[in-house]
């Protein structure tokens, strides 16, 4: 298992950039707001919510509009992404966002998910993605 290159003395602060991305959370459907602070691998951290359609289907997550915002901004590696919603104590990412977020893992190790709660849970990507199909898988 690749090892995380994330320093978990910043866990705390990337949860609280979560936190704080909740704000904009649009949720008229679900009520269920969700926030994400993506650490990319130069130090910048890049925040995102859950974005709600009128086809539901259409919704983004909180993980997916942070990892898509950093994408479209130039970044490559997010070293770790700290996740929380408002109505629960934890919550963790959906399947779908498990594999946006496997195409960002770092080069050289893996991807930390902080997942919020009483104390903040640091568990590797490739825990919750095991077997993971990626882009070395095209090459
Ligand atoms: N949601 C997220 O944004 N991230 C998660 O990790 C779980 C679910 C959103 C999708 C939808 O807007 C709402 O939470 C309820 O599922």
């Amino acid at each position: 298992m690749p090892i995380p290159a994330f320093d978990p003395n910043r866990a705390e602060a990337l949860m609280i950039a979560a936190r704080a991305a909740t704000a904009h959370a649009y949720v008229p459907y679900s009520s269920f707001p969700v926030g994400a602070a993506a650490l990319c691998a130069n130090g910048d951290v890049i925040t995102g919510c859950n974005i709600e359609n009128a086809s539901y289907g259409l919704t983004c997550c909180a993980e997916r509009t942070a990892c898509f915002t950093a994408a479209a901004l130039g970044h490559r590696e997010i070293v770790a992404i700290a996740v929380t919603a408002t109505r629960v104590p934890s919550v963790t990412p959906c399947g779908a966002c498990r594999q946006v977020l496997n195409e960002f893992k770092p080069r050289h190790g893996d991807m930390t998910i902080i997942l919020d709660g009483e104390t903040l849970s640091l568990i590797p990507l490739a825990e919750l993605l095991p077997r993971a199909f990626g882009p070395h898988d095209l090459e």
